[in-house]
């Protein structure tokens, strides 16, 4: 079966249509396979026999039947990989937001679930036109992809936004979308904690924190997208990891070390991501303490799973350490304490990283070594995390 990936290019009825023939050629050279569908009003500016020309097979017009593929629509949208629709005209734009299906392109628009990438082209003011942004915020949020439109002169003289991306650079944007990703961790198996740990006092009262899970599950999602298989040992938080994720869940810091434990057969990495509560209470009470009889808590250290794991096991550790002042001293402390391979630091207060969608790490590892990876939302900071991590690890 060939690897090469399928384009479908639908072009339509835009003055631009007869740059579609140096994409079609562009991208065959480039070894994509390609397929074009036309629009009705695409054959008033170009004919088909270009494309069927260039891609050494029939073009797909507006009103094509096959009568052996009455599901046309279906058969094209499930072959393709990538549809790029250049030049896409104001009309289609508006085809497309609203979900039409009246001709092939459309339909086979509407049947398809993967990447769709629109190079818009149009005279300026039909760009800056009300409806047409409101239809192109839309799209975008919808998650189709725009590819232009560029700023300069048009065919109708004027000077403004809306004339189409040069064909090299709409390549560009397709290799890129295309683009085998790189899995980093492919057959490593790494165990992460995440979340807050809820400590008894009582059978009814427990010692938590605010971790929301999402820093924990953000990185094991993204080492599960650099192929690793990743173990998620989470305490109580209703963040929710990816579906193909194995997750445990657990309660309290005794709870949560035992999984870590029992998973650490083959493991390559530990990530210490979880808010571990640092105290317990000294007595745990079997009966509920009556509130007029607290006056103290008394209090004591909890198990340090982090310097537990990279002591005892010879393995690639990273702890995170939340601080609310010091960060640098701190964190370089906790390294060599502790005896990990790298520590995550970041800092928090009432507003900043804990329970809080962004959050800003710098990495501390070796003698001296840091790395700020900057202030940015979780899902974001766990990409680069973890190909960062991949840097200093190999
Ligand atoms: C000479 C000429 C040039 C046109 N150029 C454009 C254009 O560059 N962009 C655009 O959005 N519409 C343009 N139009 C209008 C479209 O052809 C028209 O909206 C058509 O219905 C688009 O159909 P389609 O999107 O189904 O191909 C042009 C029309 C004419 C007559």
């Amino acid at each position: 079966m060939s690897k090469k990936t399928k384009i479908l290019l639908g072009v339509t009825g835009g003055i631009a249509a007869y740059k579609a023939a140096e994409i079609t050629r562009l991208l065959i050279k480039k070894g994509y396979l390609v397929k074009v569908i036309m629009t009705r009003t695409a054959e008033d500016f170009i004919t088909p026999l270009t494309f069927e020309t260039l891609t050494n097979e029939g073009v797909y017009q507006y009103n094509t039947v096959i009568k052996d593929k009455p599901m046309l629509h279906i058969d094209l949208a499930r072959w393709a990989d990538l549809i790029l629709i250049a030049p896409t005209t104001a009309e289609f734009l508006s085809k497309i937001m609203h979900g039409r299906a009246e001709d092939l392109l459309t339909t086979t628009c509407l049947a398809f679930d993967k990447k769709i990438v629109l190079a818009p082209s149009m005279n300026k003011n039909m760009w800056a036109n009300k409806a047409t942004q409101e239809n192109y915020k839309a799209l975008k949020r919808r998650g189709l992809i725009f590819s232009g439109p560029d700023f300069g002169s048009q065919a109708c003289g004027d000077i403004g936004t809306g004339r189409m991306k040069e064909p090299e650079d709409i390549i560009e944007d397709i290799k890129s979308l295309t683009k085998k990703k790189l899995k980093l961790f492919e057959n490593k198996k790494i165990v992460i904690t995440a979340g807050p740990t809820q400590e008894f006092i009582d059978p009814v009262r427990y010692l938590s924190n605010r971790s929301s899970g999402m820093m924990g599950c953000e990185i094991a999602n993204a080492f599960y997208d650099h192929g690793a298989k990743v173990i998620l040992v989470k305490g109580p938080c209703s963040y929710k990891e990816k579906d193909e994720i194995d997750s445990i869940e657990v309660k309290s810091a005794q709870d949560m070390l035992l999984s870590v434990e029992n998973n650490m057969s083959n493991c390559d990495i530990f990530v210490s991501v979880a808010a571990v509560s640092d105290f317990i209470v000294k007595d745990l009470s079997k009966e509920k303490i009556k509130s007029e009889n607290i006056s103290n808590l008394e209090l004591e250290k909890n198990t340090d799973i982090l310097k537990t794991i990279s002591q005892k096991y010879n393995i690639f550790s990273i702890g995170f350490a939340a601080e609310t002042s010091e960060l640098k001293s701190n964190a370089i402390k906790k390294l060599k304490e502790k005896k990990v391979s790298v520590i995550a630091a970041n800092k928090v207060s009432f507003s900043e990283g804990i329970d809080n969608e962004n959050n800003a790490i710098t990495l501390y590892w070796g003698n001296g070594l840091e790395k700020n990876l900057g202030l940015k939302n979780k899902k974001d900071l766990a990409i680069e995390f973890v190909e960062e991590i991949s840097n200093i690890y190999n």
